[in-house]
């Protein structure tokens, strides 16, 4: 569905994309991670025939973006970052007017109104102001108008950005659910929010590629930074340390007594999930597991990994 060849974008003073390639098949989820400034935003515009690039080649179902950017725009739908919407409009007119700019025939056009915002969930809001909507509505609304004309690929550009966590989750389950029939491009900072929808990561940096991977294989190779932390009741440090330091796979634990409790950090050999044998170490020695949980990489974290790794 994309294919993205040595793509390069200079603009006055900065280098924004510095020879990115990567392809994404069709029905692909494909998670779009990066820092602030990586070039996810100037990727997505070139992909949807907004800007074009200084060097490289990229196409969209077999179109260059370039030499064939309206037949490019027919087969893509764009949620650009910070949509512009019209407050004043009602969602239905909004999403009637996108559909004729997009150049769904008139007579289809109703229908193509309607389903889209069947599948955004806006059917009881479709008569209300944009401007009266909460921000997670909005954002539907912007995933309306961008699946309108019935794309094959959608190119969302941190479409969760700004959404409080009711409105993320449900606005990451419609990603999903769009998933099902579409392509799907989205970018975000957000790894937890990556390894929830995608199916595949690409992740730049500095408008370089640094992975290009499935989410579980990506966790995986960051598994053995993540420490696992255990609370544990009935227990002393010291006992703790000796039961759970002889669990397969184990390379370390830390133990520290809390009124009754002990907490507990482990780590374990990059490949290993040793959270079953924990578990079991834990009852065998008739203890009580109160909590067991890993320590979350955080961006800055999973770039210093995988960076390391590719050097
Ligand atoms: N119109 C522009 N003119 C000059 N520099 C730009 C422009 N747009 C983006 N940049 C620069 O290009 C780099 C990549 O930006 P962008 O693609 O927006 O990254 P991201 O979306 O990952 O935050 C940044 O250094 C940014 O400052
Ligand atoms: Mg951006």
């Amino acid at each position: 569905m994309i294919r993205v060849e040595g793509l390069t974008k200079i603009y006055p003073g900065t280098v924004a994309l510095d020879g990115l390639t990567f392809d994404v098949l069709r029905g692909q989820i494909l998670g779009f991670l990066g820092p602030n400034g990586a070039g996810k935003t100037t990727t997505m515009k070139i992909l949807t025939g907004y800007i074009a690039p200084s060097g490289g080649r990229a196409e969209v179902a077999g179109y260059d973006v370039v030499r064939e950017s309206l037949a490019v725009r027919r087969r893509v739908g764009y949620l650009p970052e910070n949509a512009p919407l019209y407050g004043e409009m009602r969602v239905v007119d909004y999403v009637r007017f996108v559909a004729g700019v997009r150049d769904v025939p008139p007579k289809r056009r109703r229908a193509a109104v309607e389903a889209a915002l069947e599948a955004c969930g806006l059917g009881d809001v479709a008569r209300r102001p944009i401007g009266h909507l909460s921000k997670g509505y909005r954002q539907r609304v912007g995933l309306a108008q961008a699946m309108v004309h019935d794309p094959d690929l959608l190119v969302l550009d941190e479409p969760t950005a700004g959404l409080d966590p009711n409105q993320l989750g449900d606005v990451r389950a419609l990603i999903r659910r769009l998933g099902r029939e579409k392509t799907v491009v989205f970018s975000s900072h957000i790894l937890q929010e990556v390894e929830a929808i995608a199916t595949r990561v690409v992740i730049i940096n500095k408008g370089r590629l640094v992975a290009d991977d499935t989410p579980t294989a990506l966790r995986s190779r960051l598994g053995g930074h993540r420490p696992l932390h255990l609370t544990v009741a009935g227990a002393s440090a010291d006992e703790v340390r000796a039961r759970l330091g002889a669990v397969a796979g184990v390379t370390d634990v830390q133990a520290t007594e809390r009124g009754g409790e002990a907490a507990v950090v482990v780590e374990a050999a990059p490949d290993a999930d040793v959270r079953a044998g924990l578990f079991r170490a834990v009852v065998e020695a008739g203890w009580v597991l109160l909590e067991m949980r890993s320590e979350t990489a955080d961006l800055e974290t999973v770039f210093q990994n995988v960076t390391r790794g590719a050097a």
